[in-house]
């Protein structure tokens, strides 16, 4: 049943250019973004004021990244919410609000929860769900489902991925509604969506030397995660990969914030990852990485291809192929999947069960 494969989250990393694709080509139809499922016309969509995206775990990480795609393109004020919050904390649900849940399960109680609160409150539903009628789904006002497919390992990677890719789709659609990028644009913005798949099966194929270099860090106590805009919302991602299935702490950080804490952990060998993959924000990560590698950090760069200037505050480069700036995620998740995959497989773990975790958490 694992297909081959030594366990069900490599076998499912390997599944996401399927995955990937089965989510996004039958949302592109004639050149122009259909999700006959949301079950509004242009005009409804301008009428949106305000997004809350509500979820838990990696679907929280996927509404965060969300937020900086459809701020950044459709420019629709975004709020994301752990359900556990949203739910208690009496929040403000206006005309014009659509609340997003994303949930793999379709069972996670918080987000559940969060549903029925939102509903309640007059918000209008989407969920973005894996699995096909579940509770999430059948309560939700309207659903796009990821089209993933079963995911067994505990730790979530295709699922994921999809989610990126649902979030993006929306996010064009609605730049294009509200006439914020023109066709031309939108057609762009489309043909990279396409090339996704074959650029994350290309990523995939550096297994062996991302397995390598885990091999190094089985021992690490502490690891950090580094990265600013788009890039500290993948961070937050690689961060809990690695920590859920290796049980190795780490921690991801809006670069930015290090220097007002947490730099004051970096000793001689520490590991951090920095993820930079926003021209605009090169310099500053830049200065980031000099800054952690002067205390002895020895860093990880996943950068894009073209990038030189990594070399000179990095010990270790994982280049990502060009793409438009606000899918980057999709490709940086890649490797950070393979590291914590690969240390966990280095250090005996129970990968796919890992301990106390649970695939779907129907208890509060
Ligand atoms: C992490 C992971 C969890 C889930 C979270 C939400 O790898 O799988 O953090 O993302 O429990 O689960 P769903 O998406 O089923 O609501």
């Amino acid at each position: 049943e694992k297909g081959g494969y030594e366990h069900f989250m490599l076998k499912e990393m390997y599944e996401q250019p399927k995955a990937i694709a089965d989510t996004l080509s039958p949302r592109i139809q004639d050149g122009k973004i259909e999700i006959e499922e949301l079950g509004m016309t242009d005009e409804d969509i301008r009428a949106i004021k305000k997004i809350n995206i509500v979820a838990c775990g990696s679907a929280y990480h996927a509404g965060l990244t969300g937020k900086y795609v459809m701020e950044g393109m459709a420019r629709i004020p975004v709020e994301v919410d752990m359900a556990s919050e949203f739910r208690y904390r009496d929040p403000i649900i206006e005309e014009g609000t659509l609340v997003v849940i994303i949930s793999q399960s379709g069972e996670t109680a918080d987000s559940l929860a969060a549903l029925r609160e939102a509903k309640q409150k007059g918000a209008k539903v989407l969920g973005i769900v894996n699995v096909v009628g579940s509770s999430i789904a059948r309560e939700a006002d309207s659903v796009m489902y990821t089209w993933a497919g079963p995911e067994i390992a505990v730790a979530t990677t295709k699922a994921y991925s999809c989610q990126l890719i649902a979030l993006y789709l929306l996010a064009v659609k609605f730049a294009r509604a509200k006439g914020k990028i023109t066709d031309t644009q939108m057609a762009e913005l489309i043909e990279d969506l396409k090339k996704i798949p074959d650029q994350v099966e290309m990523l995939l194929g550096n297994q062996e030397k991302i397995q390598k270099f885990a091999n190094r860090y089985l021992a690490a106590k502490d690891v950090f995660f580094i990265g600013r805009g788009i890039d500290y919302a993948i961070s937050m991602e690689g961060s809990l990969k690695l920590k859920e299935v290796s049980y190795i702490h780490s921690e991801a950080y809006a670069a930015g914030e290090l220097k007002h804490g947490t730099i004051s952990l970096v000793e001689e060998g520490t590991l951090v990852a920095a993820v930079l993959t926003q021209e605009d924000l090169y310099k500053k990560m830049i200065s980031n990485m000099v800054e952690v590698r002067s205390r002895g950090a020895f860093v990880l760069a996943v950068t894009q291809e073209g990038n030189d200037e990594v070399t000179k505050a990095s010990d270790y480069v994982i280049y990502i192929p060009n793409t438009n700036k606000y899918f980057t995620n999709s490709l940086a998740i890649i490797p950070l999947q393979l590291f914590g995959y690969y240390i966990a497989v280095g250090r005996g773990c129970d990968v796919d069960k890992p301990r106390n975790l649970a695939k779907s958490v129907t208890v509060e």
